[in-house]
């Protein structure tokens, strides 16, 4: 007997609005069955269910970003299931970051003195801030209600730019993690899951542009000197990917020894990006072993004609 996993994967119980209340009301179950346990009169008691409610809602936004890639890279039911439901998916994601913004609410409001003292630093604060704000407007312009208000390019530009934000905090307090002298077995997998979602995407992304190629197999190629330098790099990028606690320190001081790079890294989120070197490393590998110079020339050529 074969099992049909187009047939499954179209079954009402595990798509759509059910698939959100499947996964999102155990989840909150657990949640509120933490916080009953959880000392909510300390800072310490609620900063833990902070960390402990965002770690719920990681997985799904490293989901998220993937979703659409995976379906490129291995065309399947299952890949389709998943992209189908990805925005029931980022939902889940958007109702574990309500927990954990109830939590930061209440150790702001009530625990003041702590919050101050323990949590507040003003950069943090802004990437938190700017994370919550794209957070409620992908959600708020989900449904109907709230899309009519935007037109299809703002709701690119929300939408785009909320993953990339909500997929680099976690993704870079990880990387942070790791550099730090004792870290959890958690972080490895976060920071590698985090890693992983997003180099699917780069991957994704040459596999369209090397599909392109191939079309026009009669109009141009990648020259191998291209192909190496960019294979070098995509090898480079990962093993760099691997070892970011041994050449984080070397790298921060160099990059923030100038006076306005200190000052930036005081407020403008995420900078000076050490997280994502490697990644920008992998996508211009990608990018070199799929240039199709004649295109490029031809591009060029015309651009020039028409000025
Ligand atoms: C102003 C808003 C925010 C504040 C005040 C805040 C505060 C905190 C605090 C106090 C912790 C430490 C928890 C602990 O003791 O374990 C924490 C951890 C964390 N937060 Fe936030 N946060 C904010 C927004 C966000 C956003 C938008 C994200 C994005 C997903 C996020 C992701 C994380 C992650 C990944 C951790 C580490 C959890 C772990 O221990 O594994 N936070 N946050």
């Amino acid at each position: 007997m074969s099992i049909d996993l187009k047939k499954i994967l179209k079954n009402n119980a595990i798509n759509e609005w059910r698939l959100f209340w499947l996964i999102s009301i155990p989840m909150s179950i657990i949640i509120a069955i933490a916080t009953m346990n959880a000392d909510l009169s300390t800072g310490e008691g609620v900063s833990h269910m902070i960390g402990y409610s965002v770690r719920w809602a990681i997985p799904f936004i490293y989901l998220v970003v993937a979703a659409s890639s995976v379906q490129i890279l291995f065309p399947g039911p299952f890949p389709m299931w998943w992209l189908r439901n990805r925005k029931y998916i980022g939902l889940c994601f958007a109702v574990a970051m309500a927990w954990q913004g109830m939590f930061i609410f209440v150790i702001s409001t009530f625990l003041r003195d702590y919050y101050f003292k323990e949590i507040y630093y003003f950069r943090d604060e802004l990437e938190g801030t700017v994370g919550y704000i794209f957070l409620a407007a992908m959600v708020v312009t989900s449904f109907r209600f709230g899309r009519k208000h935007v037109n299809p390019m703002q709701w690119k530009l929300v939408h785009k730019g909320g993953i990339y934000f909500l997929w680099a905090y976690p993704f870079s307090v990880y990387w942070w993690n790791l550099s730090y002298a004792d870290p959890r077995p958690l972080d490895y997998i976060f920071y590698y899951g985090g890693f992983l979602a997003f180099a699917i995407r780069i991957a994704a992304w040459g596999k369209q542009r090397q599909q392109a190629l191939k079309k026009k197999a009669s109009g141009g190629s990648t020259p191998l000197a291209l192909k190496t330098l960019g294979s070098a790099m995509i090898f480079f990028a990962l093993i760099a990917s691997a070892i970011g606690m041994h050449w984080q320190k070397p790298l921060t001081a160099f990059l923030t020894g100038k006076p306005w790079s200190a000052e930036l890294e005081l407020w403008l989120p995420f900078w000076p990006f050490e997280p994502f070197l490697p990644l920008f490393i992998l996508g211009l590998g990608t990018l070199l072993i799929t240039i199709n110079i004649h295109q490029e020339k031809t591009k060029i050529v015309a651009d020039r004609l028409t000025d």
